[in-house]
């Protein structure tokens, strides 16, 4: 039986890989896949089976993947194209005999309006509608989509966002991963669906206060609304496409989309997640 992991060049896919070998699992038992295969040469040099799989050119069959393996779909990156390209990987699983396909979706995936459910919602149907067995891992926000922000705000000592009073459950991508290799590995996750995120929701208000701490500098919060907030990130070079979905995503924190704090994390990994203050100290 091997663990076979998709987007393995990603950050996601490489972390889990990389916690997949820490927990003791045997390199030739994983296949770590991807669309550049040169860009796993390191995973190859330890051990660790590597593979090319582009979701858009998905093979009939392969020989790396078959009865008894335990697929991780680390979700594409190519918004609007993801729903094609899952049932494509979907599909060769299906084909291929796979034991249980994990897949990794978004919070409340089938009943929210956060504005990139749609094909995280359409995936899990048609994982569902396949007949495998399947874990669901409804990931929530990594604490470092605030990266950027944090660099901004070094810069110009401004937090600009149209969040409202919206609060995020964030926590550090590495714990997702972890969430995944413990899923990977272990029993009892056939037909789960986990609502994953940081133990605490923070506000931006409470953003821009550890960044003031952690720089020694005092970091102030801009308040947009939606149009002024799209209107800044066009005027500093955004396109409308990414400045919208920007703002959108601002929305849906506004709206208390991604505040959840369920505590299946911190289940999975077997420790309370890492809250943001730890985080950000590690950014400066
Ligand atoms: N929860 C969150 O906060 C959050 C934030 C952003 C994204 N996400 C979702 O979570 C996923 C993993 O996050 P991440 O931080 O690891 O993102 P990432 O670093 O951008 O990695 C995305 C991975 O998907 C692969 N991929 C994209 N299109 C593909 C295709 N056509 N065929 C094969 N592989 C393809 C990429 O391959 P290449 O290296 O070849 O590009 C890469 O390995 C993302 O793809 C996205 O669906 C979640």
């Amino acid at each position: 039986m091997s663990i076979v992991v998709t987007g393995a060049t990603g950050q996601l896919g490489r972390l889990v890989v990389e916690e997949l070998l820490e927990c003791g699992v045997d390199p030739a038992g994983i296949v770590a896949t991807g669309r550049s295969i040169e860009r796993l040469t390191e995973l190859a040099e330890r051990g660790v089976r590597v593979e090319r799989l582009d979701f858009s050119a998905v093979p009939e069959a392969v020989d790396w993947l078959g009865d008894g393996d335990v697929l991780l779909l680390v979700s594409g990156s190519e918004l609007g194209r993801r729903v094609a390209q899952h049932a494509a990987v979907v599909d060769l699983a299906a084909r291929s005999g796979v034991h249980r396909l994990v897949y990794t979706s978004a919070p409340a995936a089938d009943d929210t309006a956060l504005v990139v459910a749609p094909e995280h919602a359409a995936t899990e149907r048609l994982i569902r509608d396949s007949g495998l067995r399947f874990t669901f891992l409804r990931n929530g926000w990594y604490t470092e989509n605030y990266l950027t922000v944090f660099g901004q705000a070094r810069e110009t000592g401004v937090v600009a966002d149209s969040a409202g009073d919206g609060r995020v459950a964030s926590a550090p991508r590495a714990e997702y991963a972890a969430a995944a290799a413990a899923v990977l590995t272990g029993d009892g996750h056939e037909g789960a669906v986990y609502e994953l995120s940081g133990d605490a929701a923070w506000s931006f208000d409470e953003l821009a206060q550890e960044f003031t701490e952690v720089l020694g500098r005092e970091v102030t919060r801009s308040r947009f609304t939606p149009e002024a907030h799209r209107e800044a990130l066009v005027s500093h070079g955004l396109d409308e496409g990414t400045a919208g979905f920007l703002v959108a995503l601002d929305r849906n924190i506004s709206d208390g989309l991604l505040a959840v704090t369920s505590g299946e994390l911190a289940k999975l990994i077997g420790r309370p997640t890492t809250a943001l203050a730890e985080t950000v100290r590690g950014w400066a």
